[in-house]
C-alpha cells in the first residue's frame, strides 16, 4: 500500500467514524431534549451549525478519498457486477441520502431558531434526524461488510 493510499483510507475511515457518530449523537442525545424545550436555543444553534459544517466538510473528504479508492480498486464493470462493487454503490447512495436528510433537518431547525422558536422546529426536524440516524447505521453495516473478507 502506497503512502497516498494509506492517507486516503485513513481520511475516509476517520471521517466515517466522526460523521456517522455525530449524526447518531445528535439524533439520540440532542433532538429529544430539544423537542421538550430542555436545551438552550444558543447551544442548539451551535450544535446544529457544527453538524451542518461537519457534514459539508465530510462530503468533500468522502468524495475525494472515496473517489480515489474507487478509481484505484474498481473498474466500472467491477462496480456493477461484483458483491463488493454493489456495497460501494450502496455506500455512495446511503451517504447521498443521509447528507440530504441532515441538511433538511438542520435547515428546518436553524430557520425555526432564527425565528425565535425552539420546540416546534425541533419536532419538525425530528423525523429527518431519525431517518438520517437509521441510514447512518446502514452505512456502518455496509462499511463493516466491506471491511470483512466478503464477496469478490
Ligand atoms: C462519496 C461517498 C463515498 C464513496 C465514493 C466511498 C467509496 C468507498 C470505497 C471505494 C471504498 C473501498 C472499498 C473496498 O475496500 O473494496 C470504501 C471503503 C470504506 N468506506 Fe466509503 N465511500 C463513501 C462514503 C462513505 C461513508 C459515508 C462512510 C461512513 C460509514 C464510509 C465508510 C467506509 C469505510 C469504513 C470503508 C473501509 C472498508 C474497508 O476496510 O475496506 N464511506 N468507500
Amino acid at each position: 500500500m502506497s503512502l497516498v493510499e494509506a492517507a486516503a483510507w485513513s481520511l475516509h475511515v476517520g471521517f466515517a467514524v466522526f460523521w456517522t457518530g455525530s449524526v447518531l449523537f445528535v439524533a439520540v442525545a440532542v433532538v429529544p431534549p430539544a423537542t421538550r424545550g430542555d436545551i438552550g436555543a444558543d447551544a442548539l444553534a451551535h450544535i446544529v451549525g457544527r453538524l451542518r459544517w461537519s457534514t459539508r466538510i465530510a462530503a468533500l473528504a468522502f468524495l475525494g478519498s472515496g473517489g480515489y479508492m474507487m478509481e484505484t480498486r474498481y473498474t466500472v464493470d467491477a462496480l456493477f457486477a461484483t458483491d463488493r462493487g454493489h456495497l460501494v454503490l450502496a455506500m455512495v447512495a446511503l451517504w447521498f441520502v443521509t447528507t440530504g436528510l441532515v441538511e433538511a433537518a438542520s435547515g428546518t431547525l436553524a430557520d425555526g431558531l432564527d425565528a425565535g422558536t425552539l420546540r416546534e422546529p425541533a419536532r419538525d426536524a425530528r423525523p429527518f434526524f431519525y431517518a438520517a440516524a437509521g441510514l447512518s447505521v446502514g452505512l456502518v453495516l455496509t462499511a463493516g461488510l466491506l471491511a470483512a473478507p466478503f464477496g469478490s
